[in-house]
C-alpha cells in the first residue's frame, strides 16, 4: 500500500490542514490506519470498534495480539461509550483521575464496555482508555467521529516513535498515512493506572509520577500500588510487581547489545569507559547515552547527550531518539548511565531496563 505523508504544525491549523484531518478521519472511519502524533510518542491509529481494523493494527506492527490498544477518546465524556462501571467507586476514582489529568499523559484500565471487539482489549474484560492531549489528535478523533485505538506507532520491540521520520522507517507501506506533527514533547509513552483492581496500581511508570496519581485520589482514600516497588503509601507490599499485558515482550532495544550502568558518577564513567576499551579490542563499534555533566568524558565511537541529569523531562524527550540513534550508527555495544533523581525518574529508568533486557550493573 502507498502511505501518504502530510505535515502539520499542531499550533497553525488552517484550510489544508483541516483538509488532511478530514482525509485522515475518513480513513479511519473506513477501516484504514493513520498514524497521529500524541503528546507522548506517536499513535498508529484505527476503528476502536472496528474489529478487522484493529486486526490490521496488529499486522503492521508485528505485534502479538494478545497484546491490548489504548483507545484514544477526545473528550471525557466519551468515557461511556467505551467503559462499563460495575460499581459507583471506579466511577468516582476514573473521574477524579480524567478530570486531574485530562487531556494528558494518563491512562487508565476499565472494565470495558462489551460494545468494543475482544480485538482492540485483546480479549480482556478491561480496556485501556487516554484522551491525548494534542491538537490534531483530538481534532483527527473528532473527524472521525469514532474512539480510535492506537498502540504506539513503531515496529514491534523497537523504541516507541518520537518523530515522524521513524513513523515513516518503521511503517512506510504498512498504513494509509502517516501525519508529521512535529517532535513529541514528552517522549515516553503515558503512565497506566489499573482501577479495576480494589486498590488502584500503577501498571507503566510515565512521567505523571505515582504521587501525583495518589495525590488524585486522595479525596477517596484509595491507595496506589506502585509497580517499580510493588507497594503502596503504606509500604504494603503486593507479592508480585503489576504489569501491563504489553511490558513482557521484548521492549525499545536497539540491534546492539545494551547494559544500563548505575552508581556513582566517576564510578560509572571509569567503569564504562574500560568496558568500551575491551570492547573495541574485539572489533566492535561502541556508543554511550548519557548526560550532560559527562558528556565529555567518554571515549566510546558514539556519544549521545540526552540533557541535563537534573532535568528529567529533558532526558524522557530524547530518550528514545538516541535508542534508535545507536541503530543509524550501527552501534554494536551500548552502554547507559542510570538517569535518577528527578520524578520522571521511574519512567526513565523502566525503559532503560527494558531496552537493556533487564542487564543493569550496579557499581
Ligand atoms: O502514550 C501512550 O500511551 C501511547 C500513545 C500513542 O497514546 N500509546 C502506547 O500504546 O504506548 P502501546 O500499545 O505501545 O502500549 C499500551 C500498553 C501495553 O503495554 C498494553 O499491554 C497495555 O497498555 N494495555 C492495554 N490495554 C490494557 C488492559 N486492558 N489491561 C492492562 N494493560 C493494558
Ligand atoms: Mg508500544
Amino acid at each position: 500500500m502507498e502511505t501518504r505523508v502530510v505535515k502539520i504544525n499542531e499550533k497553525k491549523i488552517g484550510p489544508q490542514e483541516e483538509a488532511y484531518l478530514k482525509e485522515a478521519g475518513r480513513i479511519v472511519r473506513n477501516g484504514g490506519l493513520v498514524v497521529f502524533p500524541t503528546e507522548t510518542v506517536y499513535g498508529l491509529g484505527a476503528d476502536a470498534f472496528n474489529a478487522e481494523a484493529a486486526r490490521r493494527i496488529y499486522a503492521a506492527k508485528g505485534r502479538p495480539s494478545d497484546n491490548p490498544l489504548i483507545v484514544h477518546i477526545a473528550d471525557m465524556k466519551e468515557l461511556d461509550a467505551v467503559c462499563a462501571w460495575p460499581d459507583a467507586s471506579t466511577r468516582i476514582r476514573a473521574l477524579l483521575i480524567a478530570e486531574r489529568f485530562w487531556p494528558g499523559p494518563v491512562t487508565m484500565i476499565l472494565h470495558r464496555n462489551v460494545s468494543l471487539p475482544g480485538e482492540t482489549t485483546g480479549g480482556l474484560k478491561t480496556v485501556a482508555v487516554r484522551c491525548p492531549a494534542n491538537e490534531i489528535a483530538r481534532r483527527l478523533i473528532l473527524r472521525a467521529r469514532v474512539p480510535i485505538a492506537a498502540p504506539s506507532a513503531n515496529r514491534s520491540g523497537r523504541p516507541s516513535p518520537t518523530d515522524a521520520k521513524y513513523c515513516v522507517e518503521d511503517l512506510d507501506g504498512r498504513v494509509d498515512m502517516i501525519i508529521d506533527g512535529g517532535e513529541s514533547p514528552i517522549g515516553l509513552e503515558s503512565t497506566i493506572v489499573d482501577l479495576c483492581a480494589e486498590r488502584a496500581r500503577i501498571l507503566r511508570p510515565g512521567i505523571v509520577p505515582v504521587e501525583d496519581v495518589r495525590d488524585a485520589l486522595k479525596s477517596v482514600g484509595g491507595a496506589v500500588l506502585d509497580a517499580q516497588t510493588a507497594s503502596d503509601e503504606t509500604g504494603a507490599k503486593d507479592d508480585r510487581a503489576p504489569e501491563a499485558p504489553g511490558m513482557k515482550y521484548r521492549h525499545y532495544a536497539p540491534k546492539g547489545e545494551m547494559r544500563v550502568v548505575e552508581g556513582a558518577s566517576q564510578q560509572v564513567v571509569a567503569y564504562i569507559n574500560e568496558a568500551i576499551m575491551k570492547a573495541r579490542g574485539q572489533k566492535k563499534k561502541t556508543g554511550v547515552v548519557v548526560s550532560d555533566e559527562t558528556a565529555g568524558l567518554y571515549q566510546a565511537d558514539v556519544v549521545k547527550n540526552v540533557g541535563s541529569r537534573q532535568d528529567g523531562d529533558e532526558i524522557a524527550r530524547r530518550l528514545f531518539r538516541a535508542l534508535r540513534e545507536m541503530d543509524e550508527e550501527a552501534v554494536d555495544v551500548v552502554y547507559a548511565e542510570a538517569f535518577t533523581g528527578t520524578s520522571a525518574a521511574s519512567a526513565i529508568m523502566n525503559r532503560l531496563y527494558k531496552a537493556a533486557g533487564g542487564q543493569i550493573v550496579r557499581l
